[in-house]
């Protein structure tokens, strides 16, 4: 099984690179092949709104690394992608990245549609934020969990850690487990 690991956060040693490093772990530690990606060492240009991914054969015009990451996505069984929440949302980086998820979307939505759907393919949807209040952002994180789901991906879980303004995810004890089981669980189901 592969698994690979997609970091929104510009901070390589940061809550999130952390939280989807432990998931993988756990995944290692069942079998599974990992391969991470940070979204902010990849030139990944924003969707210029054209259409040509959905109105021509082309596909998306923007040649850039979003044409690597879509074949790495096409060629793996799960993703975990793992976001900071930035002004009540996910971070800069994370929305570039899911407007490019745009040309992916289903042949119902385009006769042209050359790039494989996701269906069928899991997916661990992370987050985390300084607030300790895990409802401030719940509306918002359901909205984009759902968004997901119309990408056709089978999110099976979505891991919100709370209060990281109290120090860093590593110093959290009662995480380790939780997320390591996360990983595994990817395995096993
Ligand atoms: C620009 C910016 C905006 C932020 N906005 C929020 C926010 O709206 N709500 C919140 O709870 N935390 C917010 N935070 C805190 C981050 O979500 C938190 O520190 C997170 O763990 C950072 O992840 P990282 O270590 O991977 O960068 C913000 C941090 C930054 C840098």
């Amino acid at each position: 099984m592969k698994i690979i690991g997609i970091i929104a956060s510009p901070r390589k040693e940061g809550n999130t690179a952390w939280i989807v490093n432990k998931i993988l772990e756990g995944a290692k530690e069942q079998g599974a092949e990992t391969q991470l990606f940070y979204l902010s060492d990849l030139n990944i240009k924003p969707c210029q709104g054209c259409f040509s991914c959905h109105n021509s054969d082309q596909g998306c015009v923007i040649k850039d690394d979003m044409q690597k990451l879509n074949y790495t996505i096409d060629s793996a069984n799960a993703i975990v992608f793992g976001s900071p929440i930035y002004m009540t949302q996910m971070s800069a980086q994370a929305k570039i990245f899911v407007d490019r998820m745009f040309s992916r979307f289903s042949p119902r939505y385009s006769p042209y549609f050359k790039e494989e759907s996701a269906a069928g393919k899991k997916l661990i949807l992370t987050f985390n934020q300084g607030n300790p209040d895990s409802s401030l952002f719940q509306t918002y994180i359901d909205y984009t969990k759902h968004m997901f789901e119309l990408l056709e991906f089978d999110v099976k879980e979505v891991p919100v850690i709370t209060g990281m303004r109290n120090g860093p995810a590593q110093e959290r004890k009662d995480l380790n487990t939780v997320l390591k089981n996360t990983g595994s669980s990817l395995v096993s189901e």
